[in-house]
């Protein structure tokens, strides 16, 4: 029934042809119509709240994937790293002994991909000290390692431009609070010939999950999903898209024989 606006003189004397007096239809009405308010109020925080965990809250542990976070816009194209929901925080020594219970586990996983440099990384240089954590790469646990072309690396800011074959390869587990330790991704870069990406600076991006699967690599499988690798390390042009360790963490020249 349309909803009329009544004036107060009006109601006592309004019945409908079936008796029924206007003020309690209109009490009915009133009931229905808030009902009906209520109902969509309902709704919308119901959807509310199922948005909420995208924009509000960390996504899900990454024990099995620690790729990136899909941006809410384009669920194609990551920005940024997952983060671990309860990562424990360790001393030096504890982030050694975990790695230690943990690193034959991850090369076994990266080698399932056989991208070049997953079978052997383990046997390059480690330029870091001890595992350490960082924002940048999902807070989780980090080592670098560097192939031979790559030894200029442990140079830091001094190393220059490195050459065509250059490998840095940085693996990356979790720690959770209650102790148990979990593999994360292998971040790689090659430095490729001339003309490869420019945008790039010749360097190939490629991201292994710990199953062994590619993520995504420049110029190949999945490029887009590490596109936002080569925007990040743009900021650092200017040392041939190289951030380094961070200093307190970084390992004096010799060959760290893991
Ligand atoms: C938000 C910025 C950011 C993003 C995104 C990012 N990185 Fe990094 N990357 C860094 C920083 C900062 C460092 C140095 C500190 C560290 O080790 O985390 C670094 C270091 C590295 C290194 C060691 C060489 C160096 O620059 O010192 C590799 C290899 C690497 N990143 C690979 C990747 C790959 C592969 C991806 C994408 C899957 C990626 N990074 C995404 C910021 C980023």
């Amino acid at each position: 029934m349309r909803r009329g606006r009544y004036s107060k003189t009006q109601i006592p004397d309004c019945r409908h042809s079936n008796g029924t007096s206007c003020i309690r239809q209109r009490t009915l009405t009133s009931f229905a119509g808030l009902f009906l308010m209520l109902l969509f109020l309902a709704g919308s925080l119901r959807v509310a709240a199922a948005q909420g965990p995208v924009f509000m809250s960390e996504p899900p542990d990454d024990a099995a994937r620690s790729g990136p976070v899909a941006s809410p816009d384009d669920p194609k194209t990551p920005r940024r790293h997952f983060r671990i929901t309860d990562p424990a925080r360790l001393s030096d020594e504890a982030a050694v002994e975990a790695y230690t219970r943990v690193k034959g586990r991850m090369a076994a996983g990266y080698a399932l991909s056989r991208h070049p440099g997953t079978e052997a990384y383990q046997s390059w240089m480690r330029v870091n000290q001890t595992p350490y954590r960082s924002a940048a790469h999902g807070q989780r646990y980090l080592n670098n390692y560097v192939n031979d072309k790559a030894r200029a690396y442990r140079l830091f800011e001094d190393a220059g431009k490195l050459p065509v074959g250059a490998v840095i390869a940085k693996d990356s587990f979790t720690v959770r609070s209650d102790g148990s330790t979990v593999p994360g991704a292998l971040y790689l870069m090659e430095k490729m010939p001339d003309g490869f990406n420019h945008a790039s600076g010749n360097w190939r991006y490629t991201m292994i999950m710990p199953d062994g699967s590619v993520f995504g690599t420049t110029r190949g499988v999945g490029e887009r999903q590490v596109q936002f690798c080569v925007s990040c390390h743009l900021a650092v042009e200017s040392q041939d898209h190289l951030f380094f360790v961070p200093k307190e963490y970084r390992q004096a020249g010799t060959a760290h024989k893991p």
